[in-house]
């Protein structure tokens, strides 16, 4: 097989993705290694994440096309027939080129003997698909490419914005940056920007924020190399600040890697920051990112709810749980949670979460500050963790949380796409003295 086809490697990625459950991150970062060509990346993450995003729309659009089901006999073929629909419907690329390419990539893939087939589908449904895209847009699943538990899920949680919600995640993020105020400010980083005709936005409400309208490879941008700035969502940008940890401080980061919070804390002052994360996999990228921004921290492996293992019996002032959760908040970035995700992982990720924080609490020093943080939407996961976790801490308080975003139980909710940001949810929790 020739490596270097872009639609044909996706079609193997994306069958991993949705057949072997392996992650879009994992399976980009994988295949994208075969193309030194920066378009022939850019083709293969805007097929794979358009591919995920509306695979139960048009994996069930290709069924309805096929005598006989590909997807358990050939599942790459499967996949690259569901990417030649979505770049004629999503990518909106001319019939011609994306009727021939497909067609091409079943060589590029070994398989010439599904050439004619791809091409008759695919003229198919160019000749049905006023039809069959009305057939598909009446029903809920296949309108949305969203499964139908988390379709239910979010209209019993948020019924007024169920629709908003469901839109904004099928729809692209913006590309958020962070700047680092150690090394510039955002007004000199956006001039650097400025200079080779990247146009950025300063949002107001963040003071570090800068967003650009393109996604691109950051790497290649002015300063990345020099650590002037991360990337980072906006909503994940007002964690430092509600923790409001100052200088000489004794912060606990219980959830750390890749330590993009972490590093956000420690740019705003000189605290001493233990970042812990469970995961050893992922602690060598934390400590790349400290060491590219210039910054220190006490990095630790062990897990958060068994102090026992890590913790040295000294209280923290400040305490930020940025919990493993559903990722619901952020499908928009990661389209592949719709296929990942099951609705029996909620319960569980809720029990954990009521864990972790039950096991920190007593970590924080009296008059101290804990910050909870998820990317998910789903209140089981927040307002109702939030709500268990004041019931058994009589010692625990919840305070307003100072952002305009929806009220939800003692913490605040953004929702996917409004400002422009991820979904998102924090509570801060007080410590009585
Ligand atoms: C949402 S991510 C954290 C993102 C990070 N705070 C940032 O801003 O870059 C959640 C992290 O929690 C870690 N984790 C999950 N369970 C844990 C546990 N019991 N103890 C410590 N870390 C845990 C995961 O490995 C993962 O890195």
């Amino acid at each position: 097989m020739s490596q270097a086809n872009p639609r044909a490697l996706a079609a193997q990625a994306l069958s991993r993705i949705v057949h072997d459950g392996v992650s879009l991150r994992a399976a980009f970062a994988t295949f994208s290694t075969t193309f030194s060509d920066a378009r022939d990346r850019a083709l293969l993450s805007a097929l794979l994440h358009a591919g995920a995003r509306w695979w139960l729309r048009f994996d069930t659009a290709l069924t309805g096309l096929l005598e006989h089901p590909l997807h358990e006999r050939e599942p790459q073929v499967h996949a690259l027939l569901v990417l030649g629909l979505v770049q004629l419907e999503i990518l909106g690329l001319p019939e011609y080129a994306a009727v021939a390419a497909t067609v091409e990539a079943t060589r590029a893939l070994g398989k010439p003997k599904f050439a004619n087939l791809t091409n008759a589908i695919l003229r198919r449904w160019l000749r049905e698909r006023e039809a069959r895209n009305a057939a598909l847009d009446a029903d809920a699943t296949t309108r949305s490419a969203h499964p139908r538990w988390l379709i239910k899920s979010i209209a019993a949680d948020w019924p007024d914005h169920a629709d908003a919600i469901l839109a904004a995640n099928n729809a692209q993020a913006p590309l958020w940056l962070r700047v680092n105020s150690r090394r510039i400010t955002r007004e000199e980083l956006a001039a650097k920007f400025a200079a080779t005709d990247i146009e950025v936005e300063l949002p107001e409400a963040l003071a570090q924020a800068l967003v650009l309208g393109q996604s691109l490879d950051v790497t290649r941008l002015p300063g990345y190399a020099d650590g002037w700035f991360s990337v980072q969502d906006g909503a994940a940008q007002f964690a430092a600040g509600l923790l409001d940890a100052r200088s000489g401080m004794r912060v606990l980061d219980a959830c750390a890697a890749p330590g993009g919070k972490a590093a956000h804390i420690l740019e705003g002052a000189e605290v001493d920051l233990v970042a812990l994360d469970r995961d050893p996999q992922r602690l060598p990228r934390m400590l790349e990112n400290f060491a590219r921004l210039g910054l220190r921290a006490d990095v630790r492996e062990g897990d958060a709810g068994d102090p026992s293992t890590w913790w040295d019996g000294r209280h923290f002032e400040r305490i930020l749980l940025d919990a493993p959760c559903s990722a619901s908040g952020i499908i928009r970035r990661q389209p592949d949670i719709k296929l990942h995700r099951r609705a029996s992982d909620i319960p569980a990720l809720a029990a954990q979460q009521a864990r972790l924080l039950d096991a920190l609490w007593p970590m924080l020093a009296p008059g101290g500050r804990l910050v909870y943080a998820t990317c998910s939407l789903l209140v089981a996961e927040n307002a109702a963790c939030i709500g268990g976790v004041l019931a058994r801490h009589a010692d625990a308080a919840g305070r307003r949380v100072p952002l305009g975003w929806h009220a939800a139980g003692a913490g605040m909710q953004n929702l996917p796409g409004e400002a422009g940001m991820d979904g998102f949810f924090y509570a801060i929790l007080d410590k009585s003295n």
